[in-house]
């Protein structure tokens, strides 16, 4: 014990808190969870429990806050952050290239459609009078009432766009200032609806690209019986599934009000990918 406590340890092998070496910037309900919890599997990746917030709603705390919510890291361990509210927030992208223009950018996107969906099921659950909150169809295409921050008199497209849970959606409006910032090589782009059928491979992809030798195999995943989502296999074969706020069911929305959407977000998408040079079937 004495001589443990007087010989210093190698500087390499001084386990201390360091900002991240990438984070999770968005997109909101597209399954950033998910991905955080699975790249976990890795045991060089350490993450801070909650979101931190810092780049968007906390960022007059400075930054030795910040660095203070991150985990204790050894040498080559790396340090991710998730704040899914950055990928739409005007001044995390400048900030977090003014802290390190290396910092690698990871955005998990989904069918907007379904993020709107997921996200308006968020919001609802949020407000306890549920029975009296209007329907999803009503705050994306209806004549919206007081519950709409912004003024849906006008519409694009036959949809209420100014909803934030519309607004989110248009990803390459919020892609633009990340590409303003950080170079495409640095920023990878997660399938949302692929890492809930291969979430292997999606993994493995991050992995790679965070410069790591992946580990995550299909043999780590299993599916929850009731929600149908994966969820992380332990070595005793028991399942580490996520919480009760996600993968919660999704009330069925008209066909007209789905095809109305699909056709406002058709052009949206499609400068999205050329942006990003990656294709969905969204
Ligand atoms: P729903 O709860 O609306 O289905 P985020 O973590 O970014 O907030 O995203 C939440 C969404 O992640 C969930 O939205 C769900 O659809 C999706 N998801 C992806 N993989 C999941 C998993 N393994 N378990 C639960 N939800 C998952």
């Amino acid at each position: 014990f004495y001589l443990s406590r007087t010989i210093p340890l190698p500087h390499s092998e001084i386990a201390k808190k360091r900002f991240p070496d990438a984070i999770i910037v968005g997109v909101k309900k597209a399954g950033t969870r998910a991905l955080l919890e699975f790249l976990k599997i890795n045991p060089l990746v350490k993450a801070p429990g909650p979101e931190v917030h810092f780049f968007d709603k906390n960022f007059n705390k400075g930054l030795e806050w910040y660095r203070e919510q991150m985990p204790e890291t050894m040498n080559g361990e790396l340090t991710i952050e998730k704040s899914p509210a950055y990928f739409h927030s005007k001044n995390a992208p400048e900030r977090i290239k003014m802290l390190n223009p290396n910092t690698k950018i990871i955005i998990v996107v989904r069918d907007p459609v379904t993020r709107a969906i997921s996200d308006y099921t968020q919001s609802s659950s949020k407000r306890k009078r549920l029975g009296l909150m209007p329907s999803f169809e009503e705050m994306a295409v209806g004549n919206c009432a007081m519950w709409l921050k912004a003024n849906c008199t006008t519409k694009t497209r036959g949809v209420n766009a100014g909803w934030g849970a519309i607004r989110i959606g248009v990803y390459h409006k919020h892609m633009k200032r990340w590409l303003d910032n950080f170079p495409m090589q640095n920023i990878h782009i997660v399938d949302g609806e692929k890492l809930i059928t291969n979430p292997a491979e999606e993994v493995s992809r991050t992995e790679k690209f965070l410069g790591l030798t992946p580990v995550a195999k299909p043999t780590n995943f299993g599916i929850d019986p009731i929600k149908k989502f994966p969820c992380v296999k332990k070595s005793d074969g028991e399942l580490h599934c996520l919480g009760k706020t996600k993968g919660r069911p999704h009330p069925d929305v008209k066909l007209d009000v789905l095809q109305t959407l699909k056709e406002f977000y058709a052009p949206e998408n499609k400068r999205f990918f050329q942006m990003v040079n990656q294709w969905f079937d969204w």
